[in-house]
């Protein structure tokens, strides 16, 4: 990869941030990695079902965060095996007419766990190595706040290769609330002892640069597919395409990494 710094005169100016965070699940590790073997599991049908279980664990998210004020909790690692149960079951519609019944499981009980073990080593991005040994070269703190559980964000961390490089490794499941409940994010703050508006917070979800720049966070949103941005009248502080772009946030930092 080149140099990946864009003109200044292209970039919103802002504060050197003191901090990094990272949103864990499709901006440090790549969900839609397991399209693979959803591909060979259930042949035609791999990318859609990703797709889907993705969609559907963070509609998952949302539902047991607002209803009852969270009393339908639970860890994103049950939502994420929740998620993938419907997603397969909404992609195997018809032909297996007894997917309500026990026999549903007995049919796909085996794929259900092997794409379960994927999740929990999914691929990183190819950038994310160079990007954060060079953050930590410079002493700049660095850490994750996901809606991911500890367990399943320090397997994932450990098997992307990425250990020791993340200072702080920040789980919603300490309050039980996902983002963008503004107690989720305000563990950041907490984690890393400092005010959202100096910690850049780093997000592929745009939902999630959305809720991080509300909640007043400096932010990039890493636009990896060329979404467009979510129309609700406010813009994340910059956007790039690459996890690279975090290091534009940083003048005295002018590495280039390949
Ligand atoms: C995360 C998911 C939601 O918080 O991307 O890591």
């Amino acid at each position: 990869m080149s140099d990946l710094v864009a003109p200044a005169f292209a970039l919103p100016r802002v504060s050197t941030p003191r901090a990094v965070l990272f949103d864990a699940y499709g901006t440090l590790f790549d969900v839609y990695s397991v399209a693979e073997l959803a591909e060979a599991l259930f042949p035609g049908q791999g990318q859609v079902l990703s797709v889907l279980w993705r969609d559907k664990q963070i509609e998952y998210t949302r539902l047991v965060t607002t209803c009852n004020h969270g009393a339908h909790y639970q860890p994103f690692s049950e939502l994420t095996r929740a998620a993938l149960v419907f997603a397969i079951k909404k992609i195997v519609d018809g032909a297996y007419p007894e997917r309500a019944t026990g026999q549903f499981f007995v049919n796909f009980g085996a794929q259900i766990e092997q794409l379960l073990a994927q999740y929990q080593r999914l691929k990183a991005f190819p950038e994310n190595l160079a990007v954060l040994q060079a953050l930590k070269r410079h002493g700049i703190a660095t850490g994750i706040l996901s809606n991911g559980d500890s367990a399943m964000l320090h397997a994932a961390v450990q098997s992307a290769g990425l250990t020791g490089l993340l200072a702080h490794v920040v789980s919603v499941d300490a309050v039980r609330r996902f983002k963008t409940h503004p107690e989720a994010y305000a563990l950041g703050e907490k984690a890393l002892g400092l005010p959202a508006p100096e910690i850049l917070f780093v997000s592929s979800n745009a939902w999630d640069a959305l809720g991080a720049t509300w909640h007043g966070y400096t932010t990039l949103w890493v636009n990896r597919y060329h979404l467009p941005f979510e129309e609700l009248g406010i813009q994340p502080t910059r956007t790039g395409t690459s996890l690279g772009d975090v290091l534009d946030f940083f003048p005295d930092l002018s590495v280039s990494i390949s």
